[in-house]
């Protein structure tokens, strides 16, 4: 059987949960490739609902086997929090696979991250302040600490030792913040050494076996393709590939293995954190939409910024990310509004561009052209066929469609999972 990669189409919280419920039962293993706790999704099983941010969507599902990878980086204090809520409310996140190479959020990164945001004023990328990008940075500056490091204490200390050598010059010179110590730091670490280390695996090689034993893998991004390190607008991005290549590098499995590519796509669009946004609005239309949505941030609670669907944006991440499957999320928000504009193109410099422009500079300064389109005001949730859709409703459907780059596999037209239209199965 197949490894499958879902990603996020736009910048993020699009509703990848939609997408993994529909999977279901059909998964044997979800796993997560790149970030960490800077995201947050919600689980609902039987009515109660688990926020989490760093344990896989996987952890809540019977017959699934959730699995850490390499690409992604753990707080490890936070990822324990998230096992011991579970335990805390009789779940058990026994099945739990993380893999030796995945890299740790040290303390001194968290502390990084925020002082580096709060240094930089207005010039911020508006990070969630969970020590992502120094972390990430560490691992290629080839200073960072992995989880097999906490199995071997001389590694450990000499490693701690050479990071926080630089990381305290920075801390103190720089930030006028106190020095941290090595020890504190290598005893903090080492405290999670036994809790981990029964969880710990070659998770490469585990999933080339469960492949070749003919089992379902789900590799699930984190964050989504406009924050892409590569390939999102640089520099307000996260610092990890939320892409579909990136998948392959975060787990370990080649692209040969790989099926399908689903991307969950926004019927408008949000955004958390700085950076260009063509579409977003600042009246009561962008209001209306957050409110109606429920915009806000999962893991900082922040307001997210609003705007109309960006066709450019979908199409690029088609093509980024060699999409197979649309899953189209909370068509539903967009009833009760007259007429729906879509961003079909951008206007830079008096040209029109069809695509996402090349540089930051035409980027920043691409404003939408729009196409209207009539809108519904029927309630579409009971909705579970095309033909159960407002006329209206379809071609607005329609016309994203052609506008994507990719077919629109399943329509959501409600949080609840049987609340989607499937056209097309996500396991073909
Ligand atoms: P970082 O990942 O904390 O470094 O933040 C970098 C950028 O990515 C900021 O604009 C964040 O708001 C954004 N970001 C990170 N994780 C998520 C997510 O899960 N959803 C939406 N935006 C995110």
């Amino acid at each position: 059987m197949p490894a499958i990669i879902l990603v996020g189409a736009q910048w993020g919280d699009e509703g990848k949960g939609k997408a993994t419920d529909l999977l279901g039962s059909s998964v044997d293993y979800v796993v997560k490739f790149n970030g960490g706790n800077n995201a947050g999704h919600t689980i609902v099983i039987n009515g109660e609902k688990f926020a989490l941010h760093l344990l896989p969507s996987g952890i809540l599902s019977e017959n699934c086997v959730p699995v850490i990878g390499n690409g992604v980086v753990i707080d490890l204090e936070v990822l324990f929090g998230e096992i011991e809520a579970l335990e805390a409310r009789g779940r058990s996140a026994a099945k739990l696979i993380v893999s030796a190479d995945a890299h740790v959020i040290a303390p001194y990164n968290t502390t990084l991250d925020k002082v580096t945001e709060r240094f930089a004023g207005s010039r911020k990328i508006g990070t969630t302040g969970r020590g992502i990008g120094p972390t990430y940075a560490d691992k290629m500056n080839r200073i960072g600490i992995r989880v097999q490091d906490l199995f071997d204490e001389a590694i450990l200390r000499e490693k701690v030792g050479a990071a926080l050598y630089l990381k305290n010059q920075i801390l103190s010179k720089i930030y006028n913040r106190r020095a941290l110590d090595a020890e504190a730091v290598v005893s903090e670490l080492l405290s999670y050494a036994d809790r981990l280390r029964p969880m710990v695996l070659d998770t490469s090689l585990l999933l080339h076996e469960a492949l070749d034993a003919g089992k379902t893998v789900l590799l699930e991004a984190g964050q989504a393709t406009m924050l892409d390190v590569d390939h999102g607008n640089y520099p307000y991005v996260t610092s990890s590939s939320a892409t579909a290549g990136g998948a392959c590098t975060g787990c370990g499995i080649p692209p040969t293995r790989v099926s399908s590519v689903i991307a969950v796509v926004k019927a408008y669009s949000t955004r958390v954190g700085e950076g260009p946004f063509p579409t977003e609005l600042h009246d009561e239309w962008g209001e209306r939409l957050r409110s109606v949505g429920g915009e806000y941030g999962t893991t900082t609670g922040r307001p997210r910024r609003t705007g109309w669907y960006d066709a450019p944006i979908s199409r690029y991440a088609a093509r980024i990310n060699g999409v197979t499957d649309i899953v189209l999320t909370k068509l539903d928000v967009l009833t009760g509004i007259e007429s729906i504009p879509v961003c079909v193109a951008y206007e830079v410099d008096g040209q029109r561009v069809d695509e996402i422009p090349m540089t930051q500079r035409d980027f920043a300064l691409a404003t939408p052209i729009y196409e209207t389109f009539p809108g519904w005001t029927e309630d579409i949730s009971q909705a579970r066929t095309l033909a159960d859709l407002p006329e209206n409703c379809q071609a607005y459907v329609a016309a994203l469609e052609k506008m994507s780059g990719a077919r629109i596999s399943v329509i959501g037209v409600g949080p609840a999972r049987d609340e989607s239209i499937v056209l097309h199965d996500l396991l073909h």
